[in-house]
């Protein structure tokens, strides 16, 4: 991944690849114009490497030349097209074949073949190394077509982002979702990850999704999920993955702009793990860490035992099973700790101390994400 001012890019197109591209089209021109010399025409800046590495390819004769268009701003294709060096040589009776870098609305094209249409050329060939065909809105035929992409903004290969990325020998594609982090949030029953969630939050802008929660919320407002999850409670079965991770989903779906999320009771299995990781990898992002609040056994048993005596939640009260909901708890996350391990994920954050002394530590571990 590559930041290029404001925004995030993706590897998309390798130099290999662009590299065959290119001598695929060397390949149809040269057999197409057999032993004419023709007249190459670059259109300046994004076709500066294409050109160069076009014709160190081109086997026989042929001429170089430029002219300079611009119609970009930012990522966004411009009504104007500014001609700002045009043709500096008579081309009568020529054959010329327009480099392009590419070809996305077809706007700069339109420019070239009205710049073509008074100098008399023999014939006016297009080349274009990338092609975006549902952004194409011209007919003007394009007679070599290097790769087809999709309708989304790239850099690289001399295509700019404000003027950077022109350079990168490779190809990237802008990101759909631009940086987030995203975290799974763990911790045994009376560890304070609740609290913790709550200062996280606030201070790096994330959306604390809590399955308990997001199950509640469901429920209660008779969603088609909320009533498809109560059916299987309701006769005492686990509620499906699918089930849970599709309310999970669209929970995240609501905050399209959240600067990432914070996942609190989810994922519970290697299965749902594997379904976080695919549905985030969807959406040019990821999990970033899995945190745990790591706290001993003891000092858990006694901070629920004191929070029972005012909270009156009977299952704070008796010792037993404080002890049982701590083994189920780790018991649980095994699996999940093996999991986060195994892609360098997992933080383990000491959950003994004061609460800023925790959320301080935990502040170091997101940090450096
Ligand atoms: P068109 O006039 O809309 O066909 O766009 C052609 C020009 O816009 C190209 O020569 C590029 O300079 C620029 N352009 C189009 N799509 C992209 C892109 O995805 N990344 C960078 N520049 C682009
Ligand atoms: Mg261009």
């Amino acid at each position: 991944m590559i930041k290029l001012d404001d925004l995030y890019f993706k590897p998309f197109i390798s130099a290999k690849e662009i590299d065959a591209a290119i001598q695929r089209m060397v390949d149809e021109i040269a057999a197409d114009l057999g032993d004419e010399i023709p007249v190459f025409v670059g259109i300046l800046n994004g076709s500066f490497m294409l050109v160069s590495d076009f014709v160190k390819k081109y086997p026989k004769p042929c001429e170089v030349t430029f002219i300079k268009l611009a119609s970009y701003e930012g990522i966004k294709s411009s009504e104007d097209i500014q001609r700002l060096i045009g043709l500096t040589q008579d081309l009568t009776g020529r054959t010329v074949v327009i480099l392009e870098d590419i070809i996305d609305s077809g706007k700069t094209l339109a420019e070239v073949h009205r710049i073509f249409k008074n100098e008399n050329v023999k014939s006016l060939l297009i080349a274009t190394l990338f092609h975006k065909p549902e952004a194409y809105k011209k007919d003007f035929k394009l007679h070599y077509v290097g790769i087809e992409i999709p309708d989304r903004f790239i850099v690289g290969y001399g295509l700019d982002y404000n003027g950077l990325g022109r350079d990168l020998p490779e190809v990237y594609q802008i990101k759909t979702t631009q940086h987030m982090t995203s975290i799974v949030l763990f911790g045994p029953p009376g560890a304070g990850k609740g609290t913790q969630a709550n200062f996280l939050k606030e201070k790096y802008n994330l959306v604390h999704i809590s399955t308990g929660d997001v199950f509640r919320f469901n429920i209660k407002n008779e969603t088609a999920l909320g009533m498809l999850a109560k059916s299987y409670m309701d006769k005492g079965e686990l509620v499906p993955d699918e089930v849970t991770i599709d309310m999970l989903k669209a929970e995240v779906e609501k905050n399209a702009d959240a600067k990432g999320f914070i996942f609190d009771g989810f994922p519970r299995t290697n299965a749902q793990a594997e379904a976080l990781d695919a549905f985030m990898e969807e959406k040019d992002s990821q999990i970033n860490a899995m945190v745990a609040l790591e706290v001993d056994d003891e000092i858990l048993v006694e901070r629920l035992l004191e929070r029972g005596k005012t909270s009156g939640r009977p299952d704070d009260a008796d010792e037993g099973i404080i002890r049982n909901r701590i083994k189920q708890y780790y018991n649980k996350t095994a699996i999940l700790k093996n999991y986060y391990t195994a892609q360098d994920k997992y933080y383990g954050v000491d959950g003994v101390g004061s609460i800023e002394e925790i959320t301080e530590r935990l502040n170091k571990v997101i940090d450096k994400l």
